[in-house]
């Protein structure tokens, strides 16, 4: 591409814009949606409502940090699915009005196979075959990965996302929405042992956390809140890096990635790079920022997928987009 690559993601509750060019990213910004901490949860239509309110500003403030102009832009891609269909209908429209104004090329982007792409800013940068674990709260998976074509899904959650479970037992405990951090905040003060659970898909390949939330939940009028907070965390890093750890066993990997929110917790961190150890391989943690919803790695798969001629159509939104059929 001969210019900067803008990358596009609303598809759930964070607008997310980047700007890429050669493979470097070059500014990212993301705006969250506090609105949501009143409900407890995301309301689809207030976050389409949001973006449309954010997409406009946020690209002027883009602009000009990365001190690019707007007719220099050689590309536009966004996150078409999986995601909330009004959500993606927002950004897919916006990023075809804009694309269409300039005269340049489109391309719709997998949001998992974006977040896989932000790996490619880890210092250093990761060698393949690559075995990423996705947390968010969303989607949980691990997700094979060459680095030239698209990801490969071994396994998913058969219900519940990791982020989801974390949030929902976050919110019995009346920490808000979404409660994920504050839930590790208040597990430093407890006992990780205090209540036991169960380790979920023993022996089996795949994750499941609905079983976890509902005990959470269930163990919420008994326990101390700091002890169920750490021995809940406890459990759900145990289930992640369980399943990472089996996958990681069963083949060659020239390393280890992880991304999604859920990636931002510290027992999930310190029990990964253990793994990598036990196991010989590198593990890539994105800064923070890029691992969460953000607009820089959908730019990263944009351009690449520019670049390949894999000419996703933006206007065909895919509320559920497994990653095979990229
Ligand atoms: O990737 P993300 O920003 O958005 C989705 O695509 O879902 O992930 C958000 C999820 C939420 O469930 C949030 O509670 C969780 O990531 N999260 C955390 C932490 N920070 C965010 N979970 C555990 N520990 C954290 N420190
Ligand atoms: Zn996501």
């Amino acid at each position: 591409m001969p210019g900067p690559v803008l990358g596009v993601e609303t598809s759930c509750d964070d607008t997310g814009l980047g700007l890429v060019m050669a493979g470097r990213l070059l500014c990212h910004k993301v705006r969250g949606q506090p609105a949501h901490e009143a409900t407890l949860g995301v309301v689809p239509q207030v976050a389409a409502a949001c973006h449309l309110e954010a997409l406009d500003s946020l690209l002027a403030e883009l602009l000009e940090e990365a001190k690019v102009a707007l007719g220099d832009l050689a590309g536009v891609g966004v996150t078409t699915g999986p995601g909330l269909i009004g959500c993606l209908a927002v950004g897919s429209s916006w990023a075809l009005g804009l694309a269409t104004g300039l005269g340049v090329p489109t391309v719709g982007v997998n949001h998992l196979e974006a977040h896989v792409n932000a790996l490619r800013v880890c210092s250093p940068p990761p060698e393949f075959p690559l075995l990423v674990l996705l947390a968010s709260g969303g989607h949980t998976a691990l997700i094979a990965w060459d680095g030239e074509g698209p990801p490969r899904t071994l396994c998913t959650t058969r219900d519940d996302a990791a982020g989801e479970a974390l949030d929902k037992v976050a919110r019995v405990l009346g920490l808000g929405f979404p409660g994920g951090a504050k839930l590790e905040r208040l597990a430093a003060a407890g006992d990780d042992m205090a209540v036991p659970f169960p380790l979920p898909m023993r022996g089996r390949s795949g994750f499941s956390f609905s079983g976890l939330k509902t005990a959470g939940r269930r163990a919420a009028a008994t326990a101390a809140p700091a002890d169920l907070a750490a021995s809940f965390q406890r459990a759900v890093c145990r289930h992640l890096l369980a399943q990472t750890e089996r996958e990681a066993a069963a083949r060659r990997w020239a390393g280890l990635g992880v991304v999604g929110g859920v990636a931002a917790n510290g027992v999930l961190r310190r029990g990964l790079m253990a793994l990598g150890k036990r196991h010989g391989l590198p593990v890539h943690l994105p800064p923070a920022d890029l691992a969460t919803d953000n607009g820089g790695m959908v730019a990263l798969a944009a351009e690449r997928a520019l670049a390949a001629g894999r000419l996703v159509p933006v206007d065909e939104l895919r509320p559920r987009w497994p990653l095979e059929m990229a």
